[in-house]
């Protein structure tokens, strides 16, 4: 009885076989998906994959989508009954889908024909379904029976990074600095013809600002170097009575530039003195107003006086950096006006 219900078992184990290695298989990639790498733009970029919106801070973020793993692109917000182009036609290999279905995070394998290999050796290799709708690269199958005409592999840089292998005849590489560093040379390297790069390899050189340019009326905080590093902030100050007029402090920025200073700007003395004005919802004789002046971006309110001379309206200026015009409507009454007839001058007799 043992014996049969073994036999059994092995019957079983040997038709289902491939069945349950396929099984396996899926399983172990979707554990691997379930892992998502943070986004890597250059990695994304590097092989042509278009990356949506991140949500990888805010899973909410995604309305009408849902917050999945892009491969390099991290988690995403992507249509999950997106589909991948199938029939899929693949030079020198055969395409067969992994799962059966061409949707969001599905695998494509592509399998070498006879004669091919991918440059890395292998027969064959997986590609998966992405949230742009494009498969994911794979190398291409390649004739092994010429040689392949490659360039030299590329060397690593230092705070850089460039495009992969297989370096072919007519391949162009890119190369990429870290935050904060500078591409000096070019850019981006041809495989030509005689199996030479068209250039040499570029280097990723350091950004840094120069000593910050003082600003008038104010100081710069900062330690005195000669230059500074991206991302290096300062602080700037304005004398007293000066107004601050922008951000008070700066930032080294990717280009080699200091962000945009502020400027110290002056207060403005009234230059008016025998009537009254408006000056925070007060009505003062000028004499009042602390040294006659007023902070930059203050206003201040004067009295003109009507055409017919009964009356008076009010006629608002602003200071700006020192100077405060005074209205054109605006006279300044005389000295015996002021000092005979106090009552007549134009900020005290009624408003029209
Ligand atoms: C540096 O970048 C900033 C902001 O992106 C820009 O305003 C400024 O003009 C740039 N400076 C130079 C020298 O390119
Ligand atoms: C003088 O002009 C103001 C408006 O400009 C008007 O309200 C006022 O009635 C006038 N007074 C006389 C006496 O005409």
């Amino acid at each position: 009885m043992s014996i049969l219900a073994t036999l059994l078992l092995l019957v079983v184990v040997v038709l289902f076989h491939p069945f349950l290695e396929g099984a396996e298989q899926i399983a172990a990639r979707n554990a691997t998906v379930s892992k998502c790498s943070s986004r890597k733009r250059s990695a994304g970029e590097l092989r042509g994959q278009i990356c949506l919106k991140s949500c990888e801070r805010n899973p909410l973020q995604c309305k009408h989508r849902q917050c999945l793993c892009d491969g390099a692109c991290g988690l995403s917000c992507v249509l999950p009954d997106l589909r991948c182009p199938w029939p899929m036609a693949v030079d020198n290999a055969e395409t067969r889908l992994a799962q059966g279905s061409n949707t969001f995070g599905n695998f494509m394998e592509v399998t070498c024909k006879p004669g091919f290999r991918m440059a890395d050796g292998q027969k064959g290799s997986l590609s998966r379904c992405q949230g742009d709708k494009k498969w994911s690269f794979t190398a291409p199958c390649e004739d092994v029976s010429t040689p392949p005409s490659l360039c030299e592999p590329l060397p690593e840089i230092e705070n850089g990074y460039h495009g992969d292998g297989p370096y072919r005849i007519g391949r162009e590489v890119r190369y990429w600095c870290k935050f904060g560093y500078r591409l000096e040379g070019a850019s981006t390297l041809l495989c030509q013809e005689n199996q030479e790069w068209s250039q040499r390899v570029p280097i990723c050189q350091p950004v840094r600002c120069p000593r910050p340019a003082p600003i008038a009326q104010g100081t710069v905080v900062t330690v005195d170097r000669f230059e500074y590093p991206v991302g290096t902030v300062i602080y700037y100050l304005c004398k007293r009575e000066f107004y601050l007029d922008g951000p008070n402090r700066g930032v080294c920025l990717e280009n080699g530039s200091w962000s945009q200073p502020p400027s110290c700007r002056a207060r403005c003395p009234i230059l008016a003195r025998r009537s009254r004005v408006v000056y925070n919802g007060r009505k003062l004789w000028i004499d009042e107003i602390p040294e006659h002046q007023i902070h930059h971006g203050e206003s201040i309110t004067f009295f003109c006086r009507s055409q017919n001379k009964t009356c008076s309206f009010q006629a608002e200026s602003q200071c700006f950096d020192g100077v405060l015009k005074l209205p054109p409507c605006y006279d300044e009454p005389t000295y015996l006006q002021y000092h005979l007839f106090p009552r007549r001058v134009v900020s005290e007799i009624p408003a029209c």
